[in-house]
């Protein structure tokens, strides 16, 4: 069994060494930590640099702008008209091109025409009290998400996802005036 001399030496080998690691970082953090706690009023603190590391914040704001891909006005400049009369086959069923209204109303012409004012049109209320023009990107908001850039339109479209389909697409309806 221990007798008292080993039990002194051990608790002393263990104080000293907590002693040593309170010390050690005690030191430690006397030689790294910068911050208000050590700076007198009205000095500026001293700031720590900033690394980039793999991951970080700074790159995880990168990446999500990398995921947006081009923006619309790059992608407006880039669409392909005849794909876009494709996409069109998404709204024939409701809207025509020849100035007469079906299910919605008429959208030659639609790009940059005063929303909801196409005369003889049922719109809603919705619709009515929308202000402003069918500018390219309001377009490209409403078909979107029809329902969220206009809560309680009478469109019953789901929207287009893809952003290049939504540019091909309007791309075409400006060539539709
Ligand atoms: C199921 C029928 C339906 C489909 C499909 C549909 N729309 Fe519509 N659309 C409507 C109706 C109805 C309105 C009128 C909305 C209101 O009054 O709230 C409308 C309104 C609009 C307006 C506003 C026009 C104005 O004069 O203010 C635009 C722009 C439009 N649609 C574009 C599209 C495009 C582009 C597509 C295809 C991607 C599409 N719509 C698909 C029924 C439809």
């Amino acid at each position: 069994m221990f007798n008292t001399m080993t039990v002194t030496k051990t608790a002393g080998a263990l104080i000293g060494s907590l002693l040593f690691l309170l010390l050690a970082s005690w030191f430690a953090s006397s030689l790294y930590h910068v911050g208000p706690g050590h700076v007198a009023e009205g000095e500026e603190a001293p700031q720590a640099y900033r690394i980039a590391v793999a991951g970080g914040d700074d790159d995880a704001a990168a990446d999500e702008a990398a995921d947006e891909g081009p923006d619309f006005a790059e992608l407006l400049a880039a669409a392909d008209v005849a794909a876009g009369e494709k996409a069109f086959g998404k709204c024939r069923a409701c809207h025509k091109l020849d100035g007469s209204n079906g299910v919605g109303p008429h959208l030659d012409g639609v790009v940059n025409r005063d929303k909801a004012s196409v005369d003889g049109f049922n719109y809603s209320n919705a619709a009515l009290e929308q202000e402003g023009s069918w500018a390219p990107e309001n377009i490209d908001a409403f078909i979107t998400n029809p329902k969220g850039y206009m809560p309680g339109t009478k469109m019953s479209f789901a929207g287009i996802k893809n952003p290049t389909e939504r540019a091909n697409l309007i791309a075409y309806l400006e060539t539709q005036q």
